[in-house]
């Protein structure tokens, strides 16, 4: 008996001196990351131009990084582009405190003096200038599929934003998850490139992974992982200044509106809120405001709208029935 308990007794104190150490070592390591490239991007008129298209219709990425208006599809309040946005704390049951950071070129505040494989670093590879991992919800591992091409033309955009100088709340992550964090970043391992833009449903794909359908439209399980083997099935709880939202089911089966739509339908249902912005979105009704970025998506091309209807009809049909707005008055 004396020798089980002096075993156990043992293996106790070795499982709590080993737990320590990990978490201490866990607290000092670094994430996953390779030095960030020295290349520096040159401009064209071309990267400006696709910069712009991808930066403000696809990846989406002034959405988050700029303030809103709480009118139709909480367009971004003109004048914040990209000087840094909503701020995700406890009382949004969040661990901790954290903000999409200020993009503009502000030097103080904002990506001005990052170097061009920092700011490419940052967001396919998910670590900050010093090598800290950046918090998931920044959409790095969806982005990371972003070829190189197309990243260098983000890049190239964000420089001409016009600089803001506003320094966005100081990140504090509790613990455990501030370790767990660390994990989440993974280096590229050489070059990345689009698939064929002729390959419509392939090209769909990558189009749905850098502007968010696919995570947004995935359920998640209690640990915020996404669910692999119910992609698109919608049911994801969204809550914010816009309401309360639950993403909608996107796989083709009969009872969803992808399953019933036509290409031609579902082109010109995300056309319908092109010329909508800060000046002129309306009040939504009671419960009935959105996060699904109808603003952004209708300047997305036809042709990419169309790749990305094709590619969801391909999607393994599911069903589960959403309500989008449960607080619809
Ligand atoms: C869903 C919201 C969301 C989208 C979309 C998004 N970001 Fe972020 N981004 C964040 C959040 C939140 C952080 C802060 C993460 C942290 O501090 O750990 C962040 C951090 C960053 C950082 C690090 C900045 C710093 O000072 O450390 C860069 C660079 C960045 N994002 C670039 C982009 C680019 C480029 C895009 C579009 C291709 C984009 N983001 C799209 C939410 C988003
Ligand atoms: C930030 C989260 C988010 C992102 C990113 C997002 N969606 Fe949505 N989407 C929603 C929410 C929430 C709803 C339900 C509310 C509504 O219909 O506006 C929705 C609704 C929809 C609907 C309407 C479905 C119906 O049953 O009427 C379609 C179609 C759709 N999304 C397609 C897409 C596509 C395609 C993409 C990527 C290009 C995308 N979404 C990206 C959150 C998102």
């Amino acid at each position: 008996m004396k020798t089980v308990l002096k075993i156990f007794g043992g293996v106790v104190l070795l499982v709590v001196a080993l737990a320590g150490g990990g978490i201490g070592w866990l607290a000092l390591r670094k994430p996953a990351q390779r030095p960030p490239s020295t290349e520096r991007i040159e401009v064209t008129q071309a990267r400006l131009d696709r910069g712009e298209y991808l930066v403000r219709h696809v990846a989406d990425c002034l959405n988050c990084h700029s303030d809103h208006l709480t009118s139709f599809g909480v367009p971004i309040k003109p004048g914040t582009e990209g000087m840094g946005g909503f701020v995700f704390d406890k009382k949004l049951g969040f661990p901790g405190v954290v903000a999409a950071q200020n993009l503009t070129p502000d030097p103080a505040t904002g990506i001005g003096n990052w170097t061009d494989g920092e700011v490419l670093r940052a967001f396919r590879e998910g670590v900050d200038r010093q090598g800290n991992a950046l918090f998931p919800m920044m959409p790095y591992q969806h982005l990371r599929v972003m070829s190189d091409e197309d990243a260098k033309s983000v890049v190239v955009y964000l420089r001409t934003l016009k600089p803001i100088h506003n320094q966005v709340p100081l990140k504090h992550i509790d613990f455990p998850v501030n370790l767990f964090v660390k994990f989440a970043p993974q280096p590229l391992t050489g070059p990345v490139s689009a698939p064929d833009p002729h390959d419509s449903v392939k090209y769909g794909e990558y189009l749905s992974r850098i502007s968010g359908c696919y995570e947004c439209h995935t359920p998640h399980d209690d640990q915020n992982q996404l669910i692999a083997d119910k992609a698109f099935s919608g049911g994801w709880r969204m809550e914010g200044p816009w309401g309360l939202n639950y993403t909608a089911n996107i796989t083709p089966h009969p009872d969803t509106y992808v399953g019933r739509a036509t290409k031609a339908e579902f082109i010109s249902r995300f056309r319908s809120f092109q010329g909508l912005d800060a000046s002129n979105s309306p009040e939504a009704p009671k419960g009935q405001n959105t996060i699904m970025p109808w603003l952004t998506f209708s300047g997305m091309t036809d042709q990419d709208l169309g790749a990305i209807y094709d590619f969801l009809r391909t999607q393994k049909p599911i069903e589960n029935k959403v309500n989008p707005f449960p607080n619809k008055g």
